[in-house]
């Protein structure tokens, strides 16, 4: 797939319509945003079609309504905390497609906003429905996509529109999303180290089987270092494994040894007899484990040897925690990573997945890396190799 899209700097937009598909998908707790850094990230394109005189018309998802519109999926919050963002009034619509929300969008001046109501409201975004489509490309003369987090996913506002409109260009966020992820992957500065940590083998395969043909060094942490563990005969106590990838992990260390590929996995570990914080813990050699005893973090002789890996990389890829994080206590070994990628000097970092850049966020070290990606599914599809719809979709660039 060509990652080289036309982006809004191509765009002839003043006193168009422009339908802007972003991912203002946030956590919102009693009526209020309470991250907002997905907003802030789509700020850069909305200000740039602003100043340019476009006439802007908002359209995102929020959460997962079933059932047709629902107070807690309502895009309100999200209208108040882009006002306030954006110091400027933000018109809104209550519905977004019909004849309100299309008066609404030609009332609009140069330099003014729009916010639709939440897509998903409508069943026919995630059928991605035609005449849904269709109806949604009413509200604009022209489109663009900025929102990366929902790239993945072939719905009405990020794939369906784009047959009904032109240009469908990307927005800067977008194109940010695709540089640092599409470099890491297609033009790494070596040495290029991975760093994959979570839960599952089997959420992680693919993206661990396409970065063994791209990376100097892999270094495997969280709890799918102990499915690792069992294929290598070690013992694993009460963590978590998953039997029956066991053989799939043999499969990776096979392959990993094949290419030359430096698979670092851990040789100890963080114990305790409970994942929530309430036993104790210690640092155990994972050959020590006792039976009784789950692995909940990497351990400090992992932590120093994955230190040590990372030194002199220059590209850097960071997806998944290596432990517990949310539980303080076993938040250690993943902060250490943390400050292990932020202390790199001329690499490039970059962070995918919503758990590790949560973990980044946690450590206060985030303006140190070069990029946190927006998205959590659509980042780990991209890291598989996979062909975005929402991106699959846009103009690609043209060579001048
Ligand atoms: C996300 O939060 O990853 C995106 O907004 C996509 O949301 P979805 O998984 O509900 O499609």
């Amino acid at each position: 797939m060509s990652h080289a899209k036309r982006t809004v700097q191509h765009l002839d937009c003043r006193s168009k319509r422009v339908l802007m598909r972003v991912d203002f998908n946030v956590p919102v707790a009693s009526g209020e945003v309470t991250d907002d850094t997905r907003i802030a990230a789509a700020m850069p394109t909305i200000r740039y079609l602003l100043q340019k005189g476009a006439r802007l018309v908002l359209c995102s998802h929020l959460g997962r309504p079933k059932a047709g519109p629902e107070p807690k999926s309502s895009l309100r919050p999200v209208h108040t905390r882009l006002q306030r963002l954006l110091r400027q009034d933000v018109r809104w619509a209550d519905d977004c497609i019909g004849e309100a929300a299309e008066a609404a969008s030609r009332a609009l001046a140069d330099g003014e906003v729009l916010l639709l109501e939440n897509l998903r409201f409508h069943p026919e975004e995630e059928a991605n429905d035609a005449a849904f489509a269709g109806a949604l490309a009413r509200l604009g003369d022209c489109y663009v996509n900025d929102a990366f987090g929902a790239a993945h996913r072939a719905h009405a506002s990020t794939e369906g529109v784009t047959h009904h409109l032109s240009p469908c260009v990307a927005g800067f966020l977008m194109q940010k999303e695709l540089d640092y992820l599409g470099k890491a992957l297609d033009q790494p500065q070596r040495p290029f180290v991975a760093i994959l940590g979570g839960s599952k083998i089997s959420g992680k395969i693919d993206v661990i089987m396409q970065l063994l043909g791209k990376v100097d060094r892999l270094l495997i942490g969280g709890a799918m270092m102990f499915t690792f563990a069992r294929a290598q005969g070690l013992p694993t106590g009460r963590s978590l494994v998953e039997d029956d990838r066991v053989e799939m992990a043999r499969e990776v260390l096979a392959q990993a040894a094949a290419r030359g590929v430096n698979l670092v996995l851990p040789t100890d570990c963080l114990a305790s007899t409970a994942p929530d914080g309430s036993a104790p813990s210690r640092p155990r050699r994972i050959a020590e484990l006792a039976s009784d005893e789950m692995g909940v973090d990497i351990g400090p002789e992992s932590v120093q040897h994955f230190t040590e890996q990372l030194r002199g990389a220059r590209t850097v890829l960071w997806n998944g925690p290596m432990g517990i994080f949310e539980v303080e206590a076993f938040a250690g070994g993943t902060m250490a990573i943390a400050r292990a990628c932020a202390a790199l000097t001329g690499a490039t970092t970059v962070v995918g997945g919503g758990d590790s850049v949560a973990a980044v966020q946690q450590s206060g070290l985030a303006e140190r890396f070069s990029h946190l990606s927006t998205g959590g599914g659509a980042s780990l599809e991209f890291l598989e190799g996979k062909v975005l719809p929402g991106v699959a979709a846009l103009d690609d660039e043209v060579a001048s």
